[in-house]
């Protein structure tokens, strides 16, 4: 099971009422929608949205029989067109908590680990068509000088032209199809204090940048961020929840964007943090940041 972060802190900035109609733009395995089900009651409604069918197809199955529910198998990025499917105007809240699940990591078998051998895929879409990108199209077709790019500015990787370098070098001799032979290709890229450092693992930056190419989760973000601000009544709030520097960025500008267009009230001067208790719990937690602006 994925164990939602900041559950309390996000429900007391998202503030749901009896009543409420909700999005919930990640709703994966459901985890803080059970608690704004919880407050929003019998009257109020849950819209929720997930890239992955596989994970949203399991929530259905679970969540049978319950009335105030539409769960939508689309991009955030789509709000917009999700809610006029449902003929609905305006929604009291947003909740975005992007990035990765834990049943992703785990179970998809599409290469989100660097620490199980799988298929080079990372899209967050459980259909891997040919037609849907995948990290093992980035690392064998693109340039050097694209991959250089990509691992330092999305990975914020300073060895990422190294890195790059090597990719080239290795998929000259065969491709590189799996997550193994990627953190092989990393792990002699760099020099041995990095290599066996022990808090964060080298290929980390690297795996962050493939995926996040593979899924465009910054200008999803940016679009759904965007999407979110249109569709929230006066009074509404949207919360959003992020786990590196490049999404808490977009999230902190956007609010403030927001404020001094007088849109929007910032509900917390700085992010709101887990506690030392939830990262002990949940370590996983630990880098995440919740912010939350009610719109004016
Ligand atoms: C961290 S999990 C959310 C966990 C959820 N809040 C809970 O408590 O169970 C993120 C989920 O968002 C989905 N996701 C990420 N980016 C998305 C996007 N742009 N559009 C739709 N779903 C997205 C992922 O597929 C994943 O299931």
């Amino acid at each position: 099971m994925h164990i939602p972060v900041l559950p309390k802190e996000t429900i007391e900035y998202l503030n749901p009422k009896p009543g409420d109609t909700i999005v919930d733009g990640t709703i994966n395995g459901g985890g803080h929608s059970e608690e704004i089900l919880n407050k929003i009651g019998d009257k109020g409604m849950i819209i929720g949205i997930d890239q992955d069918a596989g994970i949203l197809n399991k929530l259905k199955e679970r969540w049978k029989g319950r009335k105030n529910i539409f769960l939508a198998n689309d991009n955030f990025r789509n709000l917009e067109k999700v809610l006029d499917s449902l003929k609905i105007e305006e929604v009291d809240g947003v909740l975005l908590d992007i990035g990765i699940s834990s049943l992703q990591l785990e179970e998809s078998g599409r290469g989100f680990s660097f620490q199980k051998d799988e298929p080079l895929y990372m899209t967050m879409r459980s259909d891997v068509d040919p037609g849907v990108l995948t990290a093992r199209e980035i690392v064998n077709r693109w340039s050097e000088a694209e991959l250089s790019d990509l691992i330092w500015n999305c990975g914020e990787e300073r060895f990422s032209r190294k890195i790059a370098a090597n990719i080239i070098r290795r998929r000259e001799k065969k491709p590189i199809e799996t997550t193994f032979e990627l953190v092989d290709v990393i792990r002699e890229s760099v020099p041995g204090f990095y290599r066996n450092n022990r808090r964060i693992n080298c290929a980390t930056r690297t795996f962050q940048a493939l995926r996040i190419a593979v899924n465009d989760e910054l200008g999803a973000f940016k679009e759904g961020l965007e999407a979110a601000s249109k569709r929230l009544k006066k009074g509404g709030r949207l919360a959003v929840i992020t786990f590196h520097s490049l999404e808490d960025r977009i999230a902190k500008k956007f609010f403030k964007d927001l404020a001094d267009a007088g849109k929007g009230k910032i509900l917390a001067k700085k992010p709101v943090i887990p506690s030392e208790e939830e990262i002990k719990n949940n370590p996983r937690s630990r880098s995440a940041k919740l912010r939350a602006v009610e719109i004016l």
